[in-house]
């Protein structure tokens, strides 16, 4: 019960904090109603030694009574709990406009997990900072039993004080154990060019500025003054009506040179993102670099690698456009078939194991893990977790291509990066799928000693990504939060599942069957018997009649793209340009995503991104009709 005494504190008894004991979600709500209730009194003491056991307590008991599975369904409301955590913050912070903060890190974690939530905590700090005229006074680290990581942000007015649990993160302690990082010799990974670069003298000297007390007199800077550009001011309206609002401070920023990495605040929400959806578990380790698109981002990690005339391991079929640089850059494109779930361990464990010794050995492979571009593919966690230790085993880095790790159907597996244990991985992500290609938004994730040849090269190239870009995304996740985003990402995964959904159906209607006469079968199998076995044919008897599927593909579980084999025709190529496009269908023919271009090859990349469904209906009658006529039948 609530008693309030002389000096207007109230007590928080333990009876009123039951429905805690319920779910976190209860929790939050109850922690809400709570604020709500006590804010007009404008006097808040909480108990915090009794909120604290409770919460505590209770999810510890839950953790001993259900096991394993009750610990996952606890995180999975956690998380939940967690998504929402900055909106509460700001409520809260709005709300009572505390003058002190002090920021408390208990924790029985390591030292990496007690500097993980510290990063997460100073994030917190600088939302604080914006939303009241706080003077941080205190920052303490301390420890404590409890077998989670967490942190409680503690806020004090001159007679208010508010204890409200902000994270509680479960982790296990002994994964921590088991698994010793190991340090690796970067040195090694680096091309000749790599090695050679060094800080560009004017770039390092615009990251001292942008750190520096906005007292400092500069003279130094080479920057143009803005207020000679023509834009003073931008509102940018949402798809959901709001909007979002460049004023002319922001403005100036956004037409500005920017530090090589990028605009600090954006770093720092891209910071969050890997934390919630990848959780690294030295996050210390790496350091982040915005880009003009992945893309960029990709050719600068080719390049902070590889020497021409290096080998490099990369998924086949394989992104035309990383293809494409690798060719031009000169380097030894060694192809890994890929099945349905993305790289083939089995072929990658002997091209490696029977490396010639005359050629200079691979330190990189490069792979897409999600919904892979061209084929749709996925790796399942079973895959992931033998590459890696194939790439352990020979000491390679895993080049992580994952732009379409937000267009996921299914729950998504562990990341590289999640799984990395030694510092091999770096991770590309992209938001050309998720807020607009043409802002050109990309991010490499990548070791610190990487990361910094790499920041090298970017600052003697594009210097950095685009300032207004980068300015619109952080005023997008400023208003949306981490929920935000999250609500975001998930509805454009479930239009891409709707739009694959409706592709399938479309190519099984009208591409999957076709009614055929067993001479002519035999006949055909026969001829073809170089390119095709029997059992890329699924022959199905229905009522007398013999029917023969034309196509074979996976469905897939992420991203936007189905990789076709079209039975009995040789190149798709010839098909495509020649055939499809004078039915107006057009597909593109697997070949740009081989190594070898000049074999001819009997794949076709489908798109279903762009179309309607009866589009989708349309088109893939016409390529039936392409297809019968073709197989002549
Ligand atoms: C696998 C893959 N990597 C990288 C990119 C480049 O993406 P961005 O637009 O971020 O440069 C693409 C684009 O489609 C892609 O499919």
């Amino acid at each position: 019960m609530v008693k309030t005494n002389k000096t207007q504190s109230i007590l928080y008894s333990l009876d009123e904090l039951r429905p805690i004991r319920s779910s976190v979600d209860q929790c939050r709500t109850h922690l809400m109603k709570f604020i709500e209730q006590y804010k007009s009194m404008n006097v808040l003491d909480v108990e915090t030694r009794l909120l604290n056991r409770c919460v505590y307590k209770n999810w510890n008991a839950r953790r001993a009574e259900l096991g394993i599975q009750a610990s996952r369904r606890t995180v999975r409301l956690l998380e939940q709990f967690l998504s929402k955590r900055e909106q509460h913050l700001e409520q809260i912070l709005s709300e009572f406009k505390p003058d002190h903060v002090e920021i408390r890190l208990p924790s029985r974690g390591t030292l990496n997990q007690l500097l993980n939530s510290l990063e997460e905590s100073l994030l917190l700090l600088s939302k604080v900072k914006r939303f009241s005229k706080v003077t941080v006074d205190r920052l303490r680290v301390e420890c404590n039993r409890a077998n989670y990581v967490h942190y409680n942000i503690l806020m004090m007015s001159l007679c208010s004080r508010i204890y409200f649990l902000v994270v509680a993160l479960e982790k296990s302690q002994k994964e921590f154990c088991f698994n010793m990082p190991v340090y690796l010799d970067y040195a090694r990974f680096l091309s000749k060019a790599a090695t050679r670069r060094q800080p560009s003298a004017i770039r390092e000297a615009t990251q001292l500025f942008a750190r520096s007390p906005p007292t400092t007199i500069s003279f130094a800077s080479g920057s143009p003054n803005t207020s000679l550009f023509p834009f003073k001011e931008a509102t940018i309206t949402l798809i959901d009506g709001t909007n979002i609002q460049l004023d002319p401070s922001a403005m100036s920023k956004a037409l500005q040179y920017l530090p090589t990495p990028g605009q600090a605040d954006l770093l720092d929400w891209f910071k969050k993102l890997q934390n919630r959806y990848h959780s690294p578990r030295d996050f210390k380790r790496y350091d982040l670099c915005i880009t003009n698109g992945s893309m960029e981002g990709l050719g600068k990690v080719f390049e902070l690698v590889l020497n021409p005339g290096d080998s490099i391991l990369v998924d086949s079929p394989c992104y035309s456009g990383s293809l494409d640089f690798l060719r031009g850059f000169g380097a030894d494109i060694v192809s890994i078939d890929t099945d349905s779930n993305g790289m083939n361990d089995k072929h990658l464990n002997e091209i490696l194991s029977n490396w010639p010794e005359t050629k200079t050995f691979p330190k990189a492979l490069y792979t897409i893990p999600n919904g892979s571009n061209p084929t749709g593919a996925s790796m399942n966690f079973e895959r992931r977790k033998t590459i890696y230790e194939i790439a352990k085993k020979y000491d390679l880095l895993i080049i992580e291509d994952d732009p379409y790790y937000f267009l996921q159907f299914t729950k998504p597996e562990p990341s590289f990066l999640s799984m990395d244990i030694d510092g091999r991985v770096i991770r590309l992500d992209s938001m050309s799928k998720v807020l607009s290609a043409g802002m050109r938004l990309g991010f490499v994730t990548a070791p610190v000693p990487l990361w910094q040849k790499l920041v090298y090269h970017q600052q003697v190239t594009s210097m950095h990504a685009s300032s207004l870009s980068q300015m619109v995304a952080l005023k997008l996740f400023e208003k949306w939060n981490l929920s935000g985003f999250d609500e975001h990402t998930q509805r454009i995964a479930k239009f891409y599942e709707n739009q694959k959904t409706l592709m399938v159906d479309a190519i099984s209607k009208h591409l999957k069957e076709k009614k055929i006469q067993l001479e002519v079968l035999n006949l055909f199998l026969n001829s073809q018997s170089s390119i095709f076995s029997k059992e890329d044919f699924e022959l199905k008897v229905i009522k007398n009649n013999t029917y023969l599927d034309m196509v074979t593909f996976n469905e897939p579980t992420a991203g936007m793209f189905i990789w076709i084999k079209i039975l009995g025709i040789q190149d798709t190529r010839k098909l495509i340009y020649e055939k499809a496009l004078a039915k107006e269908v057009l597909l593109l023919p697997g070949s740009a995503f081989f190594v070898d271009q000049s074999k001819s090859y009997p794949f076709v990349r489908v798109s279903y991104s762009l179309c309607t469904p009866e589009q989708m209906e349309t088109g893939m009658t016409r390529f039936g009709k392409v297809l019968r006529e073709e197989l002549a039948c």
